[in-house]
């Protein structure tokens, strides 16, 4: 058993900022930050744009940056929660910097700003095309130096504490349910530990590998959210899931390398089959409309074609100016025998961000009491129906801030439950055919991707429902029988994200942002939101 007055699950940019804040300003106390595989194994790692913030106020405003969000969130953005994270998010930036992050300059000194779709000013700040990895760096190196902080890597969290445990019965109305701290599978020894926590945060990240093709790591499988809904808490808006359009197209290959928006920011052309530059055909902003415009205008052309990708034109773009800030694309590109300057990038859109998640309060405060939520597992208002670009690693820097503000103000006063029970694995057995776990990963993946993707209908939804049912009653077999395994609490975590993705696009009977049901086109005049 552990005890910890702050326990963090999740070493990306979320976690790992938060839990520097809290140790620095409790030099005396112990953090605990938890990670299921290596310390880097992120989305944050792989983030290739950059972070969006206002840092060039003469020809940019926080008036802008504002309304860019709301535009693309579809009118679902919460507007505070905009103003909140676009004022404080240059602040925040400057705290990543301290922390030894380095931002691409022009000779002058000035910060390279890029520009992606939905952006109506140049804000974007990067490193290159491997802005993330240069974050998760910055973040661990002086993570690596605070001494009050404990990392512990290769430990799997499998279920939030609450009442549940100590034998009351717990439901979606049960006021004040309380998380007691995780059970966690730790891997080198194959035990389940009881960590016992005053304040856990969830910074656990997304859950893209719930579909066939997507832009996340193995590690992004929702297991967050899934914990939080079973422990009851309450899940906002998973139908709103982002496709990013341009996933390199190489089939089989999977995570599928991103080709950053920021090469269409530069001036990258996206083309049909036929070389037809189609985009100017769905909307006036062209190839740098909101992302939810230009996913589904890609799908519409592949449709149309009958092809699985499309392209990407950089062949007009100067070519050393494309190695300075793409080197990484380029590279990649050119292993897979594609020159950029001469030959076009075939691409396609691939599952990508989460713009649900763990509903949480303005300070990060989720439905469960002394749990927080922020980064890619929550769902703070501010995305709305879509996310704007590069908006992701900035929401999770001014949440993680406001989660840390209202922690170290509330944590003398909550303490330890001693009552809490050892994990019971009585009735279980070791696995013995993995294939049973692997396979009802696979069923999901493709009926999420053939069903419940860019475009969506009733009758798609209800078949993928009816599916779901059948998976989940497996697995939840098989998790009643069979000694816990990362395979096992996975599968059974994206069954449950799967399920709430087709749960809240069947409540929503519209069409807005990333959620497009041809049965039902339009807006409907009622904005909400989907809770669950
Ligand atoms: P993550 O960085 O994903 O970290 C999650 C952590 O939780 C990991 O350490 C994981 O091990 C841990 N974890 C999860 N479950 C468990 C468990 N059960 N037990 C223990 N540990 C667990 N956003 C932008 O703003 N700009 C960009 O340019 C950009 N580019 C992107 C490019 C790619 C290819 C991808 C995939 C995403 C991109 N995004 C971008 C989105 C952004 O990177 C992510 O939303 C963000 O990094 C999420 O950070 P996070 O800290 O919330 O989660
Ligand atoms: C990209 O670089 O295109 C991804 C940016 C993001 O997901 O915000």
């Amino acid at each position: 058993m552990i005890q910890t007055d702050f326990l963090v699950i999740g070493s990306g940019i979320a976690g790992l900022s938060y839990a520097l804040k809290v140790a620095q300003h409790n030099p005396d106390k112990k953090i605990l930050v938890i990670t299921k595989t290596q310390a880097d194994e992120t989305n944050t790692k792989y983030a290739q744009g950059g972070i969006a913030g206002v840092t060039d106020l003469e020809h940019d405003s926080y008036e802008k940056h504002i309304q860019d969000t709301l535009i693309a969130g579809d009118g679902l953005c919460n507007p505070k929660t905009v103003e909140i994270v676009v004022k404080e998010g240059p602040e925040r930036i400057n705290e990543i910097i301290e922390w030894g992050t380095q931002f691409d300059k022009d000779p002058d000194g000035d910060y390279k700003l890029g520009r992606e779709g939905g952006h109506s000013e140049f804000r974007i700040l990067h490193h290159k095309d491997v802005t993330g990895k240069e974050i998760e760096r910055a973040l661990l190196e002086t993570v690596a130096r605070q001494k009050n902080i404990e990392f512990v890597k290769h430990c799997f969290v499998v279920d939030i504490i609450t009442q549940h445990h100590l034998g009351y019965l717990i439901t979606k109305s049960t006021p004040d349910i309380e998380c007691y701290g995780v059970y966690a599978l730790d891997l080198h020894t194959q035990k389940i530990i009881k960590i016992l926590s005053r304040i856990t945060l969830f910074a656990t990240g997304g859950n893209g590998q719930v579909y066939r093709t997507t832009t996340n790591p193995k590690i992004a499988t929702g297991d967050g959210v899934a914990m939080v809904y079973r422990a009851k808490g309450r899940i906002e808006n998973m139908e709103f899931i982002q496709f990013h359009p341009t996933a390199l197209y190489e089939p089989g290959i999977s995570p599928s390398f991103l080709i950053t928006e920021a090469v269409r920011g530069d001036g990258g052309i996206l083309r049909n089959k036929n070389g037809e530059a189609f985009m100017e055909k769905y909307d006036e902003r062209k190839d740098l409309a909101p992302r939810d415009i230009v996913a589904r205008a890609i799908d519409s052309e592949m449709k149309k074609e009958g092809v699985e990708n499309i392209y990407l034109d950089c062949r007009h773009m100067n070519i050393e100016k494309f190695i300075e800030h793409f080197p990484n694309i380029y590279e990649k590109c050119k292993s897979i025998g594609i020159d950029v300057a001469k030959n076009m990038i075939p691409v396609a859109p691939a599952a990508h961000y989460s713009c649900g998640g763990i509903k949480t309060d303005e300070f990060g405060r989720t439905s469960i009491k002394n749990l927080y939520a922020c980064g890619e597992c929550s769902s703070t208002g501010l995305h709305g129906a879509n996310r704007l670009a590069s908006n992701s690693l900035l929401e999770a820097l001014v949440f993680s801030h406001r989660c840390y503000l209202d922690a170290v103000r509330v944590v003398a006063d909550i303490s330890f439950n001693e009552n809490v029970p050892d994990w019971n694995a009585e009735g279980t057995t070791q696995p013995r055919e993995m294939i049973l776990i692997t396979q009802s990963i696979k069923e999901l993946q493709l009926l999420m991707s053939d069903y419940v993707g860019i475009v969506r209908t009733n009758v798609r939804l209800q078949r993928a429902m009816k599916r779901l049912d059948i998976l989940h009653e497996e697995i939840e077999n098989l998790y009643e029988t069979t000694a816990v395994s990362p395979q096992l609490a996975e599968a059974r975590n994206l069954i449950t994200v799967g399920y709430l993705i087709v749960r809240s696009a069947q409540f929503r009977k519209e069409s807005r942002g990333l959620h497009f049901n041809t049965d039902y086109p339009f807006k409907s005049e009622l904005l909400q939101n989907i809770v669950l």
